[in-house]
């Protein structure tokens, strides 16, 4: 697994020198008063196990977990919070933390596009808090999609692919103890941007029962996050018969994108902005976006 790493950024030193400072400067801000700490699954687990222990103020602590789709049209439809813990749960909803009146403290791993971390931000925001503040571990230096301004980063760096320390790549790698750039080879990311493309992929021979119907319906895909960066390929047009559902989609997609069969037990299909199953009938321009698990984290 450390082959897969081109270069360590920080050490387990180095990530500890900054803990102490962020504590110390967190710990003097808030003096006197109860903090409540949201931290955003998974990513940001290390972090804020790490960083709470050297905090020695009183701590309420709750975690959320967030699913992303970044780059839908549709604002409302990015993020979706998938569970809280900690908190009595609504039947079954998603129970928001209880914030009302709080000092709320968001830790997460890392600040990229901004969507995620706006999107937490508002939704407590409607739920009274005192106050909101935002605390990051990583921050990329890059032009973002969402304006957020943390108040506290623990490293800025550079707009490149990193894991480690709870940061993750399909869900690996989160425990290595220091934080380093992965390696082309496992991600294709920035410097490959220019060959995601877009592509019609034809119906398979066995599709269309007895061609008859072949390509009687089209529709769009598009993949997200570290998905599309892994076949290259940002939307696909896929023709299929009629009746064909997301089972079949996926069929069609794997036999000419094999990397992505490895990761069918763990991707999330969005329709619209809900997630559907694999026997969700698809309809003739419907819009289907195959995202990796929990993007938020
Ligand atoms: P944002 O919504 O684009 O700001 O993305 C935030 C989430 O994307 C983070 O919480 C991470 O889970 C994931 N992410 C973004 N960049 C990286 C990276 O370089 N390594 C690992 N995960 C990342
Ligand atoms: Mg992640």
């Amino acid at each position: 697994m450390q082959t897969d790493i081109e270069r360590v950024l920080f050490d387990e030193p180095a990530i500890n020198r900054r803990l102490d400072e962020l504590a110390q400067q967190i710990s003097n801000d808030y003096r006197d008063r109860e903090l409540t700490v949201i931290a955003v699954l998974t990513g940001s687990l290390m972090f804020m196990a790490d960083l709470l222990r050297r905090i020695p103020l009183p701590v309420k602590l709750d975690c959320l977990s967030v699913v992303s789709y970044h780059g839908k049209a549709q604002t409302s439809g990015e993020v979706i919070f998938k569970l809280a813990t900690a908190s009595p749960s609504g039947g079954g909803q998603v129970a928001l933390p209880d914030v009302a009146g709080r000092d709320v403290l968001i830790l997460d791993d890392i600040l990229d596009s901004g969507h995620t971390l706006t999107a937490i931000r508002d939704k407590l925001e409607t739920a009274n808090p005192c106050s909101i503040h935002v605390c990051v571990l990583l921050s990329k230096r890059k032009q973002r999609a969402r304006d957020v301004e943390p108040d506290y980063v623990g490293f800025e760096i550079e707009d490149e692919f990193v894991v480690g320390y709870g940061l993750d790549f399909m869900e690996r790698y989160r425990n290595l103890p220091y934080i380093g750039v992965l390696g082309k080879n496992c991600c294709r990311n920035q410097a490959c941007d220019e060959r995601i493309v877009s592509e019609t992929l034809a119906p398979l021979p066995s599709q269309g029962r007895g061609g008859s119907n072949t390509g009687a319906m089209k529709v769009r895909v598009q993949f997200y996050a570290q998905l599309r960066d892994l076949i290259g390929i940002r939307e696909l047009e896929v023709d299929l018969s009629e009746g064909a559902t997301v089972g079949d989609l996926l069929d069609q997609i794997y036999a000419s994108q094999p990397a992505l069969r490895l990761h069918d037990k763990s991707i999330l299909i969005g329709a619209g902005v809900e997630f559907v199953d694999r026997s969700h009938k698809l309809k003739h321009g419907e819009e289907i976006a195959i995202m990796p698990p929990v993007q938020g984290g």
